[in-house]
């Protein structure tokens, strides 16, 4: 069970972040909104917030999920691997610190939660252009000591190795047929390609949060039994970003 979450919310220059999407500019109004929702969503999930204000050094701020791997056992502080978004992981760790003992990766090490998805007591890594082998492998022997298991995944193309699959619990995935591979096929929802955007999602303790506007996708989660929140994503997916980037849950 998750009972603490960590979020930050977006700022005015917000728009200035990385993005690949070409979707256009987000809108300003219309972010806050979706995140306040997606806030009060956690809130109903049952976990208590600590909600961080913006901090306009860094656009790409809200996506605090890089910013660290936390779990009950160990709070990882990561090294982002994009330049404009190294440093964010300062004020995350101060705010970790509260909460118990943590750990960092250390240059070389480059490292960011995007890459890395929890299934259970398994991390799966993703070597991305963000998350290089040192930062994962520094993960790994972090977590191992632990009691949890590791192994790596290549990120071919995309963003983070969670842009394209999700674990739903009870031994589900969600993917793109690129990462089906990851687990059983026989346990994994393989996404249409008009729909790829909706791997994000986020399991929070009884309830799945998926992102609104997939309903092929929305079926074949309904038709597995989960209880679903979903939420409007559409100014935070024009900056590259999902529903798990947008917390730290622990
Ligand atoms: N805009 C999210 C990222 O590129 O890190």
């Amino acid at each position: 069970m998750y009972t603490k979450a960590i979020v930050r919310r977006p700022g005015r220059n917000f728009a200035n972040g990385i993005t690949t999407s070409n979707l256009g500019q987000p809108d300003f109004g219309k972010a806050l909104e979706q995140h306040a929702a997606y806030c009060e969503a956690l809130i109903m999930c049952g976990v208590e917030l600590t909600i961080l204000d913006a901090d306009e050094r860094y656009p790409d701020g809200c996506f605090v999920e890089d910013t660290a791997v936390v779990n009950s056992r160990v709070k990882v502080i990561s090294r982002p691997g994009a330049d404009t978004r190294r440093g964010e992981e300062e004020a995350i760790s101060r705010v970790l610190a509260g909460f118990g003992p943590t750990e960092s990766i250390i240059a070389p090490g480059t490292l960011e939660g995007g890459d890395i998805l929890r299934a259970e007591n398994h991390y799966f890594i993703g070597i991305s252009e963000r998350t290089n082998t040192e930062g994962a492998s520094q993960l790994s022997a972090i977590l191992g000591k632990h009691g949890f298991t590791s192994s790596v995944v290549r990120v071919e193309a995309g963003l983070h190795l969670k842009s394209d699959i999700a674990y739903l619990g009870n031994g589900n995935f969600i993917s793109t047929p690129v990462f089906s591979h990851v687990a059983h096929p026989a346990n994994t929802i393989i996404l249409d390609p008009e729909e790829y955007y909706s791997a994000n999602c986020l399991r929070v303790n009884d309830y799945l949060l998926i992102a609104k506007g997939f309903p092929k996708s929305k079926k074949k989660i309904l038709d597995l039994g989960y209880n679903i929140i979903e939420l409007d994503m559409s100014e935070f997916r024009k900056m590259d970003g999902g529903l798990t980037c947008l917390s730290l849950l622990f």
